[in-house]
């Protein structure tokens, strides 16, 4: 799986970094200096104020999701899969751990897999994002949708947003050329606590396989 947030610098924010400068103030136990942390220098195509400060107050933004654009106001501290849960009403991915291990909010960014709650929604912006809600709908469901449908690859349903956005991306990437350990490779961020694993992966060979699952 591809995290991008930590190798993202060209932005100038990452959850990570906010996170580091957030803690490093509040172990000097400045308040003024954790004001300081949360607005950071906005970077290149990124919201800001006249000062190039982004926050720490709602900053507008306009993220492209799902093909369309949609606008919103949001603290620079705020996760995207916060404001897509929270601000845009896309509970497709969900929010468990909210700490990188899980998976269950995976959403493509720029068409690649990522943690909707490692990415900051400022960061976001400029991206392509991809949620469940876009990839298919109940009348015309993605190929890996309807083979999970068919191999019964869920039981509680709770990861299965987030197993479905690695294995459309799986198959997209490799085709039919996916084998039994390319799925494994591609859901190794995914956890199902039900144990669905074998189902998973006999829906994606099935969906890669399928000319429309490329
Ligand atoms: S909620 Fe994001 S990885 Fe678990
Ligand atoms: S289906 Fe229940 S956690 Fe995966």
């Amino acid at each position: 799986m591809t995290q991008r947030p930590d190798g993202r610098e060209e932005g100038g924010f990452s959850r990570r970094t906010l996170l580091k400068g957030a803690g490093a103030t509040a172990a000097a136990g400045a308040l003024g200096g954790a004001v300081e942390a949360l607005a950071q220098d906005a970077g290149p195509g990124l919201p800001a104020n006249a000062s190039g400060i982004a926050g720490p107050g709602p900053v507008p933004m306009t993220l492209r999701v799902n093909g369309g654009e949609r606008k919103l106001d949001v603290e620079p501290r705020r996760t995207l899969l916060d404001a897509l849960r929270g601000d845009l009403d896309l509970t497709g991915a969900k929010r468990v751990c909210d700490r990188g291990t899980c998976g269950a909010c995976t959403i493509w960014l720029d068409g690649e897999p990522v943690y909707a709650c490692m990415v900051l929604a400022i960061e976001a912006v400029g991206s392509e994002i991809t949620t469940i809600e876009g990839l298919g709908t109940p009348d015309a469901p993605h190929p890996v949708q309807t083979a999970f449908r068919k191999y019964d690859a869920l039981q509680c349903g709770f990861c299965t947003p987030g197993f479905v956005m690695s294995c459309a991306w799986a198959t997209k990437t490799h085709g039919a050329e996916l084998d039994d350990a390319g799925v494994r490779a591609s859901t190794c961020g995914n956890l199902c606590r039900c144990g669905t694993y074998p189902h998973v992966i006999a829906a994606t060979l099935e969906a890669a396989a399928s000319e429309e699952g490329k």
